[in-house]
């Protein structure tokens, strides 16, 4: 394993070489997995996202100089943006891109990947998002009902009409994409809805619901949870509502899904409003929308939605609710992808703990100059100087996201990031260990000063070789042990700094002096070191 890895500076390039018949440009972007982690293969190679999701009503053409600036300036390598149904589909059957022409047009211009957001059938457990045709057409488009009969401002899923036009349009969007971005790949990934189910009710009481949660549940899912053969409520008890919900939200998605990859193959995925981790019970409607994909239903969504490639949960939690919700989203089954990330400054160094998780995406979201802003969520003012801490992370990383991502594949990475109370954090590989302190100064080794101020250190580090690592951060200060030191002593055979705008260059210089002999500091100065290690 490890040889796979002597570290050649080519690695550490941008672009690498490409496998196959295919031409690099040609081949599809895909979701790859091996012993258990994931990455996407854009060109060949595995790819990191280094996102920016603009604003909910940003993705039409005469907004987009307000979203440009800003994702530029955070160095994203793609675009997130809305593809809204109401707009290409004003009336039925008749479909208009031009919002989404200009944004894969300008994504190119820009030199950026785009990741496209369906705002259809949901937008955040409402129904916003549909063309008039279907709002107005309460007959042939009916609605849920919550428990008191009362209609609600969200389309029920138990209606085949609304199945039929939802995965019509997904279906002609997808098709659309093939068309124009077939050979380029501009498009990586599609979300298919956003923030699937129902919020204030547990679940749909529309007289077509109602049958079918008195009905039974699907034999192959009672199966498939290892559960007997019964009605919802029998297989279910009191998680009945909830377990309802998610089977039909799910089914949905995996039939809106399915009919836009017969068109496109593109990876799709699903994003959830989530629950605070630390919630004890959960309960669908009041804690996260009745049917999300959130780690209580993940066992029924895995199962029914076979063709979305990845759940995804929106992050608008700090400390252990934000590093909580990455263990429950990154598992073997799922790969863990951050395409919505509150822009509140506090969040930035998440982009760590997430690549520390084996992460294939990280996005803040509201990432444009257009004047909005979702504060308390995110910033109170979107500008270059609250969206610096996400800028220092892509600025540092973007030159060797590729690396990062083969890295990460292969299971080589470890970060670390400040957490409340803590001082330290220990990051293991084997023979060796990193410790890596936060709010330390650069100069002196007396000790850590009281409290250890800072609250936005982060480190990454990587292992190239037996006693080889690529090692970086921002506010933190990184130091190398044997994991035996008891007996043994460590040495810097060599401390390279990379140069960041050429990665592929000769290294910048060598450190050595005070710059190591008080561990590895980090400032906000983007720099990317690579060390050899020796016994002594
Ligand atoms: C989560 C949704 O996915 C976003 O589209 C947006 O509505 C935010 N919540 C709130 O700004």
């Amino acid at each position: 394993m490890m040889k796979d890895l002597v570290w050649s500076i080519a690695v550490l390039g941008a672009l690498l070489p490409t496998s196959g018949t295919l031409t690099a440009a040609e081949e599809m972007p895909r979701i790859i997995h091996k012993q258990g982690r994931h990455a996407l293969l854009v060109e060949g190679e595995p790819y990191l996202i280094l996102g920016a999701q603009m604003n909910n009503s940003s993705a039409w053409p005469r907004l987009l100089p307000a979203v440009w600036p800003a994702s530029e300036a955070i160095h994203a390598n793609t675009l997130e943006a809305p593809a809204y149904w109401e707009q290409m589909e004003p009336t039925e059957g008749t479909f208009y891109f031009s919002n989404v022409d200009a944004l894969v047009q300008e994504s190119r211009q820009h030199e950026v990947h785009l990741i496209l957001l369906w705002f259809g059938v949901w937008k955040n457990g409402s129904m916003h998002y549909a063309p008039e045709w279907v709002k107005d057409d309460l007959q042939r488009f009916p609605r849920m009902k919550d428990a008191h009969g009362r209609e609600m401002d969200i389309l029920s899923v138990h209606s085949k009409a609304t199945l039929a036009s939802d995965s019509a349009a997904f279906a002609a969007l997808m098709q659309h994409l093939r068309v124009i971005d077939g050979e380029r790949h501009t498009v990586l990934m599609v979300q298919v809805e956003n923030e699937s189910g129902a919020w204030n009710t547990d679940r749909d009481y529309s007289e077509a619901a109602q049958e079918a949660f008195d009905g039974a549940v699907p034999r192959e899912l009672a199966t498939a949870l290892g559960a007997k053969s019964g009605t919802w409520r029998q297989v279910f008890g009191e998680q009945a509502e909830a377990s309802f919900s998610a089977y039909n939200a799910a089914r949905f998605i995996e039939a809106v899904a399915a009919a836009g990859k017969a068109e496109f193959p593109l990876p799709l995925y699903a994003n959830a409003a989530l629950y605070d981790p630390a919630t004890a019970a959960p309960k669908a409607g009041r804690d996260y929308p009745s049917g999300a994909p959130v780690p209580v239903e993940f066992a029924i969504w895995k199962f029914v939605a076979k063709s979305i490639d990845l759940l995804a949960p929106d992050i608008y939690m700090r400390d252990n609710g934000c590093l909580r919700t990455l263990n429950n989203y990154a598992r073997t089954d799922n790969p863990l992808a951050i395409v919505e990330m509150s822009n509140d400054p506090y969040c930035a160094k998440y982009f760590f703990p997430v690549l520390g998780h084996g992460g294939i995406a990280f996005a803040p979201f509201g990432v444009d100059y257009t004047g909005y802003e979702n504060y308390p969520l995110g910033a109170q003012n979107t500008s270059d100087e609250s969206l610096a801490g996400f800028a220092a992370n892509f600025r540092l990383i973007q030159p060797i996201q590729r690396a990062v991502a083969r890295l990460n594949f292969e299971g080589h990475l470890e970060t670390s990031v400040k957490e409340l109370n803590a001082r330290s954090q220990t990051l293991n590989f084997g023979d060796w260990q990193a410790t890596v302190s936060f709010g330390l100064p650069q100069f002196g080794a007396t000790g850590n000063p009281p409290g250890n101020p800072g609250t936005d250190g982060r480190a990454l580090v990587a292992q190239l070789g037996p006693n080889e690592f690529l090692v970086t951060g921002i506010g933190a200060r990184v130091e190398s042990a044997r994991t035996d030191a008891g007996s043994k002593q460590f040495e810097y055979t060599r401390v390279d700094e990379i140069d960041i705008s050429n990665p592929d260059a000769p290294p910048l210089r060598r450190w050595n002096g005070d710059q190591t002999d008080y561990g590895l500091n980090f400032t906000r100065v983007p720099r990317i070191l690579r060390i050899k290690l020796a016994t002594c």
